[in-house]
């Protein structure tokens, strides 16, 4: 039976002027369970026929067909599968896979084959015990000698079947007593059933085949076989098999053989991941940073009193008459306190002059506030009392200090409570003081003192109009309606808008979106910094595929699909990108660690979104950045990359 069928096949090599004629016109039939020895001098053309046999490279015309069916038309898909199915490769140089164990070669094509994992690790072990290479299943190519190598390649052609052996110089890369091992092996291969096509240039081990023929200068000159008797060959090729399972054990294949790349390779990754780790820690530390910013900020406003509407004179807080306005009073703010969705309301006016205590003379600015002032601006007591309603309609001659007045006034060691100190000359009795404010713009050196309106205005000041009323909405009533409410009431009261309001929900609101579009924009930069790092990920893709050609025409040799060596390029491209992005999340965890040891004030704040979103976003650079040169690695001629060094 005719298992191999070529007719007028030519094959050149190059364009125009540098065409060279390398096959011409070969016809040749090779019989199932035949051993052929395609002889001739280096140059005559001998791989490049073999190649053609073997389906690694397309004859320029002609036809070729196995077992009856013609070639030409199969897609590169096609044609991998019948490597895979039929077809068993023995080349000079072994070409194993260099980062897998001697087991992992042999089983490399039953993996393509869709062979489950436990069956095609018993089969690789049995076949390198047969081949003399029990106890060798974990050795790397490297420790193994030549001859060793070669066995171990002939086990990964006897894989799946190998109906067909196709040797190409098989002895030429060992000493003698290697070779003749090896030629003892292939010819017992052929006694079993396996058709046999080899290719060497020495006559001695051609004559060990039962037909040689002899090629010179692409053309084939003479044809002998010994016998035309050929035991008939029962050699089946594999079953493949597909289905899920199929598919997971392939996926989860291509994951193994990446990580053995990337850990094969530990500093070129390590590098690689650097841009990753990088950008992925910048994102994440930066949107942590201004979350804690933003956290810190608001609660401050809301220590200042929620639910709080301030009233200013004058149109707004760029009016710069507004100093010399006089239009609030303190009638206005009892007005207001009579709404019967306000909570309390405390007037505040103001006045600066020089405080006095024994020889210490300092100038100063005192709040006149009434009692409800401390609770609505979030102040809190540290020592004493504060000042009660009854004392603000009693005048009483008392003040409220803050910790700054404490420590500049009065020496040390001093209880400032129970002492009298003099503004603008009038007698004050200290009787609380003030725990240090929590003002969003930081600690301010002010001297900060509180006494009731009343006195500041009638007893010290002598004015007639307040500087600000602070009012409090009740909890349940939205500070929107409320702050309309007011309005309307002051409007009737003095007939025109000479005042204006803000709330403390507006601040916060504007907080947020502040805060928030800085983040963005942070956030963006260090987007920026995260392309450049998958730039930097498909470079080394690139660089990788290119170095690894070779490798890539092994295993299309061996019948892996465009499919299989894309998707292990992009697995590797991805989980480079996501080990790059874990780290970088590791990394900026560490960084909060060490920022919220050291700064007490705020902290960052790590948000479950942040981490995902990072996970995701390394996890489509790898998607975006490997895609391109897998695809060039999966779109590769198996003849040019295994040409390739
Ligand atoms: N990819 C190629 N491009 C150009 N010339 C090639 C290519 N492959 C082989 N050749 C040429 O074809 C001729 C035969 O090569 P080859 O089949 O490898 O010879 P052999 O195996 O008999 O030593 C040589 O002259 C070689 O230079
Ligand atoms: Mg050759």
């Amino acid at each position: 039976m005719l298992l191999i069928e070529c007719k007028n096949i030519n094959r050149y090599f190059g364009e125009g002027a540098n065409r060279v004629h390398v096959l011409k016109n070969i016809n040749l039939a090779i019989r199932k369970g035949d051993f052929v020895a395609i002889i001739g001098q280096s140059g005559s053309g001998k791989s490049t026929l073999m190649s053609i046999l073997g389906l690694l490279d397309t004859p320029s015309d002609g036809t070729y067909a196995i077992a009856g069916v013609e070639t030409s038309h199969m897609s590169a898909d096609d044609l991998a599968a019948m490597r895979r199915k039929r077809f068993g490769f023995i080349f000079q140089r072994y070409n194993l896979l260099g980062s897998l164990s001697a087991r992992d070669n042999v089983a490399l094509p039953a993996v393509y084959a869709g062979i489950p994992h436990d069956e095609r690790c018993r089969r690789a072990d049995k076949l390198l015990g047969r081949l003399g290479l029990a106890g060798k299943e974990h050795n790397k190519p490297n420790e193994l000698s030549g001859g060793q190598q070669q066995r171990v390649s002939i086990a990964r052609a006897l894989m799946n079947g190998g109906e067909i052996i196709f040797a190409d110089e098989p002895t030429g890369a060992l000493d003698s007593g290697s070779g003749e091992n090896v030629m003892a092996i292939i010819r017992s291969l052929h006694q079993d059933g396996h058709t046999v096509i080899m290719v060497t240039h020495d006559p001695n081990i051609a004559a060990q085949a039962n037909r040689v023929i002899e090629i010179k200068d692409g053309e084939i000159i003479a044809d002998r076989s010994k016998t035309q008797d050929i035991a008939p060959s029962n050699v089946q090729s594999i079953q493949e098999k597909h289905g899920w399972a199929f598919y997971k054990d392939q996926l989860q294949e291509a994951c193994s053989m990446s990580v053995q790349a990337i850990v094969a390779h530990k500093m070129r990754s390590l590098l690689t991941m650097l841009g990753i780790i990088i950008g992925i820690a910048a994102v994440v530390s930066v949107v942590a940073l201004g979350k804690g910013t933003q956290q810190k900020i608001l609660a401050d406003i809301s220590a200042m009193g929620t639910n709080t509407i301030s009233i200013y004179p004058g149109k707004g807080f760029g009016d710069r008459t507004r100093h010399r306005i006089r239009t609030l009073t303190v009638a206005d703010s009892r007005a207001i306190a009579g709404l019967s969705y306000v909570e309390s309301t405390t007037p505040l006016s103001s006045g600066s002059g020089t405080l006095t205590f024994r020889n210490t003379d300092l100038s100063a600015g005192v709040y006149g506030v009434g009692a409800q002032y401390f609770q609505v601006r979030g102040l809190k007591l540290d020592r004493g009392r504060l000042f009660d309603e009854q004392e603000v309609r009693d005048n009483a001659q008392v003040v409220v200090i803050d910790r700054n007045t404490l420590r500049k006034l009065f020496p040390e060691g001093t209880d400032p409570l129970g002492k009298t100190v003099l503004f603008r000359k009038r007698p004050l009795t200290v009787i609380g003081i003030v725990k240090d404010g929590n003002s969003p713009f930081g600690p301010s050196d002010n001297l900060q003192l509180w006494t009731p309106y009343t006195t500041l205005m009638n007893q010290i000041s002598g004015a007639k109009y307040i500087s600000n009323i602070t009012v409090k909405v009740k909890d349940n009533v939205n500070s929107q309606v409320a702050e309309k409410g007011i309005n309307e009431l002051l409007l009737s009261r003095h007939g025109t808008q000479d005042f204006f309001m803000n709330n403390s929900d507006s601040i916060k609101q504007t907080v947020e979106s502040t805060t928030g579009t800085m983040r963005l924009l942070i956030a963006s930069i260090a987007l920026i910094s995260l392309i450049v790092g998958g730039i930097g990920v498909m470079n080394i893709m690139l660089v990788s595929v290119t170095e690894r050609t070779r490798e890539i025409g092994v295993r299309m040799a061996i019948g892996a699909r465009q499919r299989n060596i894309l998707q292990q390029f992009l697995i590797e491209a991805v989980l480079l990108c996501l080990i790059g992005g874990v780290v970088g999340v590791l990394l900026s965890f560490a960084l909060g660690v060490v920022f919220n040891s050291l700064v007490s004030d705020f902290s960052m704040l790590f948000s479950m979104a942040s981490i995902i979103g990072a996970v995701l976003c390394s996890t489509a650079i790898g998607v975006l950045f490997g895609y391109m040169p897998a695809k060039n690695a999966s779109k590769l001629n198996p003849i040019d990359a295994l040409a390739r060094d």
